[in-house]
């Protein structure tokens, strides 16, 4: 049976029109696949991604394919790996016979791991390969990735990143998401199905099939107001075959299509008791594993009270619990609360939830309205826990909310710079330099100005400002190089890499200079700054400054500090490459 968001939960409706992309959507599970596919399914909301993906998982299914799914919930986005867990839960056994590193490094980012290693997405991205690729050697495997734009950002890569080595794997991959791009991670030529709305005929064949169609003028206005969309044709239908006056009091405007459904919706539920609409936001401020955990603890909404919903079709419930009948449905009612109704929504929820402090963090943030130490050391603590298990974009997430959160100055200001070097594995340029920014624009801090100022530094080389990104990074290295040596080095550190790639001679001379600066000053103190070898540092910079000659010579004579030095080089290349992919990305 699905869960509550999970996608077979909208069907069976039949699907009119669309014959293409069926049969492409078909033709990729049946016959079994003989060697890996992927498909990129996107469009905007409402036009029938979910219901493409259901058909294709239901011919899988006939043809003797696995599925696995997950599907991406707004409320989970923040969450390290969430998206990952519910992927890979039915077959995490089979994760105890993948190699040792591999089987650590996929349980530690799940966070079933009782002694976390150091994370390693790279590692992790390989184990989700070796496992899908352990799977389909019983029998084929498709893999449905639904509302790809909620799943959190680690888990998107690790998918992207399997899917661009599957090969002669009988696993076929199926992503959907809202929106005209592809979500970040799978945006490097992957075949793609974009959904464009239904040609004229077959929108009003879909409309002539509703239970109530209109009929007349009201039908054309549905046709014209609906534009294709087959959620719109639905719902329209439904309103006018409720209030049949209510086309009459249509803006003659188009809005934006996801705001004219929200409308749609939260007029449909606007005239329900006051009670159904209590539970309704209860579970929509909930939603997925949060409300099966409320309501294991009567914390969740009532049965009773959601009967006229039910009636209503915005809501199914049922023994495997409550599901809204779409996405789009949640995101309505959730949005036409009063605030201070969510607040407290999300406050009750949290006090069930006491014991998973991540998700419990975020409720609390979310009814925060004021700046609040006590939640802001809680999603610092989410950071921490995110951190260490690889989720870079939830750290870095849990951080800057944090920091808005902070009362203090100067909390703020470090949460901030935190946040911005979380950020950087993200490869998301623009973010870490918003976030070093703010940071700047409220820390006199030195080390703290530092460390944003190399952290902003970092990232305008990968929008190709290498020259830029070597003048700044040198005078970071600069002006720390008297009282903070560790982030001196680890600045010219970075300086090195950018000199290197730009392959300039004049960049590898600036670097050269600033080390005997570095050097004059003497090594950092013990304990310092754990975490940087100043030993490898230099070896690194020397051998950038001076790749033909020097690095050699250093290889000859410590191999393995150089292997540490070049490791160090692809982790920083790694940031650069994934902002490259995220801003093609757009
Ligand atoms: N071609 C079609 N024929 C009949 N019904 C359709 C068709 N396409 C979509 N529907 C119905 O329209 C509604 C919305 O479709 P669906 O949920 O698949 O959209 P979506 O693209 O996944 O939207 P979202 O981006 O919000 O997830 C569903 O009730 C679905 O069954
Ligand atoms: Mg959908």
């Amino acid at each position: 049976m699905p869960g509550p968001g999970e996608i077979r939960s909208q069907q069976p409706a039949r699907i009119i029109g669309r014959e293409t992309g069926l049969s492409r959507l078909r033709g990729l599970v049946d016959p079994v696949p003989l060697a890996s596919q992927v498909l990129l399914v996107t469009g905007e909301a409402g036009m029938g991604k979910t219901a493409l993906l259901a058909d294709a998982a239901d011919r899988a299914r006939l043809a003797g394919l696995r599925v696995l799914r997950v599907t991406g919930r707004e409320s989970e986005s923040k969450l390290a790996f969430a998206g990952l867990h519910q992927l890979l839960r039915p077959v995490l056994s089979a994760a105890a016979g993948l190699p040792g590193r591999q089987a650590q490094a996929l349980l530690g980012a799940l966070g079933l791991a009782a002694d976390p290693v150091a994370p390693d997405p790279l590692l992790t991205g390989v184990a989700v390969l070796s496992l899908l690729s352990d799977l389909s050697e019983r029998s084929p495997v498709l893999v449905v990735a639904d509302d790809a734009h909620w799943l959190d950002r680690s888990s998107l890569e690790v998918l992207a990143f399997a899917s661009s080595r599957l090969d002669a794997e009988r696993v076929v991959l199926l992503v959907g998401a809202r929106g005209q791009a592809p979500p970040a991670g799978f945006d490097r030529g992957f075949p793609e199905l974009h959904l464009e709305p239904l040609s004229a005929a077959d929108a009003g064949r879909l409309l002539d099939g509703q239970p109530r169609a209109p009929r007349g003028r009201a039908r054309a206005q549905v046709l014209a107001q609906a534009a294709g969309n087959p959620m719109a044709l639905i719902e329209l239908a439904k309103v006018i075959a409720d209030d049949p006056a209510a086309s009459r009091r249509w803006a003659a405007e188009p809005l934006p299509l996801t705001d004219r459904l929200a409308a749609i919706l939260t007029s449909r539920f606007a005239g329900l008791p006051e009670q159904a609409q209590g539970a309704l936001l209860r579970a929509a401020v909930a939603d997925g594993p949060d409300l099966r955990v409320a309501a294991s603890r009567g914390a969740g909404p009532d049965a009773r009270a959601l009967v006229p919903a039910e009636q209503l079709g915005l809501v199914k419930v049922d023994r495997t619990g409550l599901r809204f009948s779409h996405p789009l449905v949640r995101s309505a009612i959730y949005h036409s609360a009063p605030f201070a109704r969510r607040a407290a929504a999300h406050r009750e929820l949290a006090e069930a939830l006491h014991d998973q402090p991540d998700r419990r963090a975020w409720h609390l943030a979310a009814a925060a309205l004021e700046p609040d130490e006590h939640v802001a050391s809680l999603l610092e603590a989410t950071a921490d826990q995110a951190q260490r298990r690889g989720g870079a974009a939830a750290a870095a997430l849990a951080m800057e909310r944090a920091a808005e959160l902070s009362p203090v100055r100067a909390d703020q200001a470090r949460r901030l710079v935190a946040a911005a070097s979380a950020a950087v594995p993200t490869g998301q340029g623009d973010w870490v330099q918003d976030l070093a920014g703010r940071a700047l624009a409220v820390t006199a801090e030195p080390e703290l100005r530092l460390t944003a100022r190399h952290d902003a530094a970092w990232t305008l080389a990968w929008s190709g400002r290498r020259t830029a990104a070597l003048s700044a990074l040198i005078s970071v290295a600069e002006e720390a190089s008297r009282d903070l040596p560790a982030l001196a080095w680890n600045a010219l550190g970075s300086a090195a890499t950018v000199a290197y790639q730009s392959g300039m001679p004049a960049s590898r001379q600036a670097v050269s200079r600033t080390v005997g600066l570095l050097e004059r000053q003497g090594p950092p103190p013990p304990g310092q700054a754990p975490g940087i070898d100043v030993n490898v540092l230099r070896l690194w910079i020397r051998a950038s400054a001076d790749p033909i000659g020097s690095r050699n010579q250093h290889q000859r004579r410590e191999p393995d500090r150089a292997r540490v030095g070049l490791h160090r080089h692809r982790a920083l290349g790694r940031g650069a490459r994934s902002c490259r992919r995220s801003r093609r990305h757009g």
